[in-house]
């Protein structure tokens, strides 16, 4: 199920202005290996809510070959950084390549591994935590990433509304870990919460 009217998003995509080189070149390599990646209309999203919480650390769990990282790193601030956190080394690499043409090499550090495991592994707290690993494992990463957050800090999730799979009546491992995610963060008294139906549904959750 389309979460937003295909012309809409047609429209938007026009509308939207052209990225760099890289970060094209990046949303072609996703669609030649029919890669998830966030998109620009999303991408656009996370630079945003970026500068305007004046992040300047930025974790990220689920990374794929960078592209949503890549969005955050342009966003940031000479001091900024963004961890990256990655189960498949492959894509890390690829990673890698982007981060230096795009000159953001130093504003990123790439962690191969469980990025539910990493997480513990890294210090300190942080502005804005995105969420983007298998669907599943969306309740661990709640309880994992709220304590690391500071206070107005950003717990952001991407896939929330599932094509629409939040409605089946049988959900399947990954729809019931949307779900469960979708009311810990709603119900939760930490955090003030709302979903943006955009592309595959983003959540937004400010740390109170
Ligand atoms: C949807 S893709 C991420 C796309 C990326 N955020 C972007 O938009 O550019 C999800 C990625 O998370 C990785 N992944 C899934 N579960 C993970 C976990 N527990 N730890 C580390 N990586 C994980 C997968 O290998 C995959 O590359």
């Amino acid at each position: 199920m389309d979460i937003v009217n295909s012309y809409i998003v047609e429209y938007l995509l026009n509308v939207t202005p052209e990225r760099d080189e890289i970060l094209e070149d990046m949303e072609q390599y996703a669609l030649a290996r029919n890669f998830p990646v966030i998109g620009p209309l999303v991408g656009r999203l996370l630079y945003a809510l970026a500068k305007a919480t004046q992040a300047e650390r930025i974790l990220e769990l689920g990374s794929g070959f960078g592209y949503s990282a890549y969005w955050f790193a342009k966003a940031l601030g000479k001091n900024g950084e963004v961890i990256c956190t990655e189960g498949n080394p492959d894509n890390a690499e690829h990673a890698q390549v982007y981060f230096h043409r795009g000159k953001i090499a130093n504003k990123v550090k790439f962690l191969v591994g469980d990025a539910l495991k990493l997480i513990d592994e890294v210090d300190g707290q942080f502005d804005i935590i995105f969420n983007d690993i298998d669907k599943h494992q969306y309740p661990k990463a709640f309880r994992k990433a709220v304590p690391r957050l500071r206070k107005g800090g950003l717990l952001i999730s991407d896939n929330v509304l599932w094509s629409g799979r939040i409605l089946d009546r049988r959900p399947d491992a990954d729809t019931a870990g949307i779900l469960t995610y979708n009311r810990l963060i709603y119900s939760s008294k930490e955090l003030f919460t709302t979903i943006i139906p955009l592309r595959d549904g983003v959540s937004i959750s400010i740390k109170l």
